[in-house]
């Protein structure tokens, strides 16, 4: 067990985080996506200090974040043309590849899985951190497990304050949902999570490329792909205007919506005033938080955006954040 307690420091000194990381603790760093609890790699007491941090079970492996695609070649083996091409366009970004792991990546990242999930993130403090240090950095995100992913370093204090020495603030994330996780473990291309690079981006890159049936969740296909993930402490529930004004239009709901004019005895929490699903994305976390604190709000509705785009990763964390209801 990990009895330390830390006064934790909030700034953005990446010299401290890099000479922390080096002496194996665990620090947060911000992400375009979302801010992640960040561990050397190549340490194992380390890496398992990040399981211990945010409760995550360790059958639930970790990605790893480099600078460059020549550090794919260190921990993976590249073994198809799309990756460089997918690289090429997104990467740095919100785009993480599952590729055959080589012997220099630890079982504890992989959870024993012959496979590593591998990216290169694109927030300027973190890239310059990682340019710093010679390992690469494991990081989930930076919430406790099974709770909603942190988009600002308050986020991180909230959950994680006095159990981690520091959070390199990099503002709030500019994508807010995690990256998208592409497959290259079988012959064919597939999307395993939706995420910040859109399915119709990447199929304009490689062509018609398979999706992995969300709905099918619970199969340990992709560990960490758990239903109940995202969730917010209030209750969730998901579904269709008509269904929310039939069951759930009153004073202590919360609803959350995309866009538009909704006359409603409910708060009312809109993702983007002007329709724009990359606002919605950036604020989808930070609202679901912001619900959850309120006192008088004893239920979450929200209404299903539209599938298309970033729609469909943000779809995707409402149905795990609801699964339970
Ligand atoms: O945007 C992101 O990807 C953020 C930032 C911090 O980079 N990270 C993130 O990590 O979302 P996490 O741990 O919350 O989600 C990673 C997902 C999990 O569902 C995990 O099961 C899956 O990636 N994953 C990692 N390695 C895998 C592997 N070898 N095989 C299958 N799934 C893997
Ligand atoms: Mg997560």
């Amino acid at each position: 067990m990990n009895k330390e307690k830390y006064i934790t420091k909030v700034g953005q000194d990446f010299a401290l985080a890099s000479e922390l990381l080096k002496k194996g603790e665990v620090v947060a760093i911000p992400t375009e996506t979302v801010y992640g609890l960040a561990a050397n790699a190549l340490n194992e007491s380390a890496v398992l200090k990040i399981f211990e941090t945010k409760k995550r079970p360790s059958f639930n492996p970790l990605i790893i974040h480099v600078s460059s695609i020549e550090d794919f070649h260190k921990y993976a083996y590249v073994n198809n043309q799309f990756i460089y091409d997918l690289a090429d366009r997104f990467s740095p970004g919100p785009i993480t590849f599952l590729l055959p792991k080589k012997q220099t990546v630890l079982d504890v990242v992989t959870s024993g899985l012959p496979s590593v999930a591998i990216r290169i993130p694109a927030q300027k403090l973190t890239l310059e951190l990682l340019q710093n240090i010679d390992f690469p950095l494991a990081a989930p995100s930076a919430n406790l497990f099974g709770y909603v992913s942190p988009t600002n370093s308050k986020h991180v204090l909230d959950n994680l304050g006095g159990k981690i020495p520091y959070i390199l603030d990099g503002g709030n994330c500019s994508v807010g949902v995690e990256s998208t996780i592409i497959s290259f473990i079988n012959n064919e291309p597939e999307i395993l999570r939706y995420g910040g690079v859109t399915l119709e981006e990447i199929e304009k890159v490689i062509g018609k490329t398979k999706t992995y049936n969300n709905d099918l969740a619970f199969k340990p296909h992709a560990p960490g792909m758990l239903k109940n993930h995202y969730a917010t402490v209030k209750p969730l529930y998901l579904g269709t205007k008509e269904e929310f004004f039939a069951n759930y239009n009153s004073e202590s709901t919360a609803l959350i919506s995309f866009t538009g004019n909704i006359e409603t005895r409910a708060s009312v929490f809109l993702l983007s005033k002007n329709g724009i699903l990359k606002e919605a994305a950036a604020n989808l976390f930070s609202i679901m938080r912001d619900i959850d604190n309120l006192r008088n709000i004893e239920r979450i509705f929200a209404i299903y955006l539209p599938n298309e785009g970033l729609g469909f990763a943000i779809n995707d964390r409402l149905k795990r954040a609801s699964s339970n209801n």
